[in-house]
């Protein structure tokens, strides 16, 4: 049954990013009913939060499809996490991030800790437009997921340094075994990489941001190597900003969205002897 529209509630995160919305059941037509209402939400906000405890597996990719082409092809088995597709990167689908073991052995993706900022599939050539991740079981503390606003870091940029940036390119390299830069072997010619504008506008708001992270990106494109590190180095620190910043306290059936086109994001460290287990069903641009 769905609920009475004054019901909804929706709360600003932060007066530019993120926002909550709540009574909403997502395991009813209210998917639907209110999907103008979500693409506004997502698109302006750039990450949202819903609740929704007991959501089933494809109704949650019914919500990634409000969005464009949900990856729902292929469904990780838990003991084949990102099993290599045709490219060799790992298959495009409903994929578990987490740190379950059998027989010692890892079952799910991006299983451990910290993990740092990035956006999904930015080392593809057609990364991610958005990640839906979903909490089926979460430790007692840590695992923030954090979320920061590349458009805002944008607008912040000196007037010299938008300049600067125009038509300039980086090189996003990544292992997809990887959650911290140091543990990917940027000499490595085999791990999947691409070449991306560190500057993109967005095609339903207008909206420019800056495209980099710390995770994947190793170079600006044809740049003297001293020159590069330099720069990138004070761009990583510019767009990791706490102002630019908000950090996800994760309760149990939490849905959350973010535009991988507006926001990067990371992860807090959290015990490693205890569960973290969430679903994540991407959505990827049509192709
Ligand atoms: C991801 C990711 C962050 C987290 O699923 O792409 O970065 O908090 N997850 O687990
Ligand atoms: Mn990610």
């Amino acid at each position: 049954m769905s609920l009475a529209a004054d019901a909804i509630r929706i709360e600003k995160l932060q007066p530019n990013l993120g926002v909550r919305i709540s009574g909403l059941d997502l395991n009813s037509d209210d998917i639907d009913v209110h999907a103008d209402m979500l693409r506004h939400h997502f698109v302006h906000n750039a990450v949202m939060v819903l609740s929704s405890p007991g959501l089933e597996s494809n109704n949650h990719v019914r919500f990634a499809r409000l969005f464009g082409k949900a990856d729902a092809d292929y469904v990780s088995p838990a003991d084949h996490p990102g099993k290599p597709d045709g490219d060799g990167l790992p298959k495009r689908g409903i994929i578990y991030i987490s740190n379950k073991r059998t027989n010692g052995e890892i079952t799910g993706s991006l299983p451990d800790g910290e993990l740092h900022f990035h956006s999904d599939g930015a080392h593809r050539k057609s990364p991610y437009r958005a990640t839906t991740l979903y909490s089926l079981e979460l430790p007692s503390r840590g695992g923030e997921t954090k979320f920061a606003d590349l458009r805002a870091a944008y607008d912040a940029l000196s007037d010299d340094m938008k300049k600067r940036l125009e038509g300039i390119q980086v090189h996003n390299i990544y292992d997809t075994r990887a959650t911290l830069r140091e543990q990917t072997d940027a000499s490595n010619d085999k791990l999947s990489n691409a070449i991306h504008p560190i500057v993109r506008t967005h095609p339903d708001t207008g909206r420019k941001s800056l495209y980099l992270s710390r995770l994947m990106t190793r170079n600006v494109v044809d740049m003297d190597p001293a020159e590069s590190e330099k720069l990138l180095e004070e761009l990583f620190q510019h767009i990791e900003r706490p102002e630019f910043v908000y950090a996800h306290p994760w309760k149990l059936g939490d849905l959350l969205i973010w535009d991988n086109r507006s926001v990067n994001h990371a992860r807090n460290d959290f015990p490693a002897n205890e569960t973290r287990h969430m679903r994540r069903v991407t959505v990827s641009e049509p192709d």
